[in-house]
């Protein structure tokens, strides 16, 4: 039996609960991985089982640790990682959720979002907490469930309902439940409800009042990188420690050694989110981004970052997948998109969710436009991968114009990285480079290195920056004209989607 223990990562996704097992080198050694249903009421919606998420996250572990083979005992501490914004709100005494999570895609509280903008505009909140009024955010979701499910708003004000995202639902239950779990959430969490004053990093009551949300049912903020509680007894992980805690889009700047003033990584997940460090002062954005908390390890001074969200981009390829039936795997994509020389002329822009940045209109919807005879179902894949890189390209010139300094290369990680044709054409499309990690599961990692700082396991972001490792560059290639040409084309197709529901 050797002495040599591990850190344990989950990773509670949009479309996926994944449990990472990585050892002192940040190398990953084993992984279990269970897709959880995506619930689609109606036009707009979209929800997550809470009760689904938590069995799926109970049965990664065990995989994890199975094909590991090893045990709790080896495991030095847990981090956690998760699909942020995404509201739960459940029963403190019964640990039943009193209904589905309601994801951070949904669009159902557009009425919401403009009610409370109705004296103020979507910036009236923004300079506390450094994000616009929109549907994305949990703050308007809970709202929602508290005016819109019997009983529940009684119930909160009774203070016998409790609120978190999918971190505090997993910590909850993973401390004990309702017989003693911990409620607890970290700061950049906290940064994405609309209810967190970005310099205080503290609840802030005016807004959650507006919002008619009770405080008592608003978790506990903490550091990234500290001890919050154990695993319980009979659980997966007792008397094992859960130490971190991070967004996951948080966690992957974490994981790529993003500690510097100007340094970036791009996450293709679900949608894409581009963070750029801006150091220990939140910066406010001109442009479009969001201003958030990057991570704050214990008590050292949180970071901030700027934001680029996206919110369709990997969930373009399912679609194609899912609904259109034209691919029977997302790696198809490629495929089909290199059976053509080009897109066609045929632009596709899915704001399946609205625009978020840098435009934020939850009114915007999908559009294929530039269609002609000719376009076929190869031009159409072509263009959904197009349609990643565009909005890439959006976000950096935001952040370009923002910081006043211009990204010299981009580090990027998620599943989409694996497809070749899609990340060449990024570089082609950015005029910078795009650079690949060997660890390409950046956002576990992040959550893993921040447990395992607070537990000693490893001593502080200077062994981030030793593991961190180079495996591709992509440089671009596309000739400039022709790159501000098709980037153009793209501007005019977005404009096609704004004010399109009623
Ligand atoms: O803000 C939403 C984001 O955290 C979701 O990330 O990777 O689950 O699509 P992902």
């Amino acid at each position: 039996m050797s002495d040599e223990k591990f850190v344990l990562a989950i990773d509670q996704g949009t479309t996926s609960s994944r449990a990472i097992v990585f050892n002192h080198s940040g190398q990953i050694v084993s992984t279990g991985q269970m897709e959880h249903e995506q619930i689609f009421p109606r036009a707009g919606w979209v929800e997550h089982d809470p009760k689904e998420i938590w069995t799926n996250v109970r049965e990664v572990v065990g995989l994890a640790l199975t094909r590991a083979n090893i045990t709790h005992r080896d495991i030095a501490a847990v981090g956690i990682t998760n699909q942020r914004e995404t509201a739960v709100v459940w029963d403190k005494t019964t640990g039943e959720p009193v209904y589905n999570a309601i994801v951070w895609q949904d669009t159902r509280t557009d009425k919401i979002v403009a009610e409370l903008g109705a004296d103020g505009g979507a910036e009236k909140y923004k300079k506390q907490v450094g994000l616009p009024l929109a549907t994305y955010f949990s703050g308007p979701k809970v709202k929602w469930i508290l005016d819109n499910v019997d009983g529940a708003r009684e119930k909160a004000e009774a203070g016998d309902l409790l609120f978190g995202n999918t971190d505090t639902w997993v910590l909850w239950n993973m401390t004990g439940g309702a017989s003693g779990g911990v409620h607890v959430t970290d700061v950049t969490n906290a940064s994405r409800t609309m209810l967190m004053n970005l310099d205080t990093l503290s609840w802030n009551a005016d807004i959650a009042a507006d919002m008619g949300i009770p405080m008592s049912m608003l978790p506990e903020i903490r550091s990234s990188s500290e001890v919050y509680g154990h695993g319980r007894e009979g659980g997966m992980v007792p008397g094992v420690p859960i130490a971190g805690i991070l967004g996951d889009q948080q966690a992957a700047t974490f994981g790529q050694a993003c500690f510097e003033v100007g340094m970036a990584k791009n996450t293709y997940g679900t949608g894409n989110f581009m963070l750029i460090n801006t150091g220990t002062t939140p910066v406010p954005s001109e442009n479009g981004l969001l201003t958030t908390v990057a991570y704050k390890i214990g008590d050292a001074p949180a970071v901030y970052a700027l934001e680029g969200s996206i919110a369709v981009t990997g969930s373009l390829v399912q679609w194609l997948r899912d609904n259109l039936g034209i691919i029977s795997s997302a790696p198809e994509v490629e495929e089909l998109a290199k059976t053509v020389e080009d897109n066609g002329g045929a632009y596709f822009v899915p704001a399946f969710s609205g625009l978020f940045a840098p435009y934020w209109k939850s009114d915007a919807r999908g559009a294929l436009v530039g269609l002609t005879r000719y376009v076929n179902k190869g031009h159409i894949a072509r263009a959904a991968l197009e349609a990643t890189a565009f909005q890439t390209r959006e976000v950096l010139d935001a952040m370009n114009a923002d910081s006043g300094v211009d990204l010299t290369e981009l580090k990027v990680d998620g599943g989409m990285i694996a497809n070749e044709t899609l990340m060449q054409f990024q570089a082609d499309i950015l005029g910078v480079p795009v650079v690949r990690p060997q660890v390409a599961e950046t956002t576990a990692l992040g959550a893993a290195y921040a447990a395992g700082i607070a537990v000693g396991y490893w001593s502080g972001e200077q062994d981030v920056i030793d593991n961190w490792a180079e495996d591709k560059r992509w440089e671009p290639t596309m000739d400039a004209a022709e790159r501000e040409r098709t980037y153009r084309l793209w501007k005019k197709a977005v404009t096609r989607t704004f004010d399109w529901v009623d």
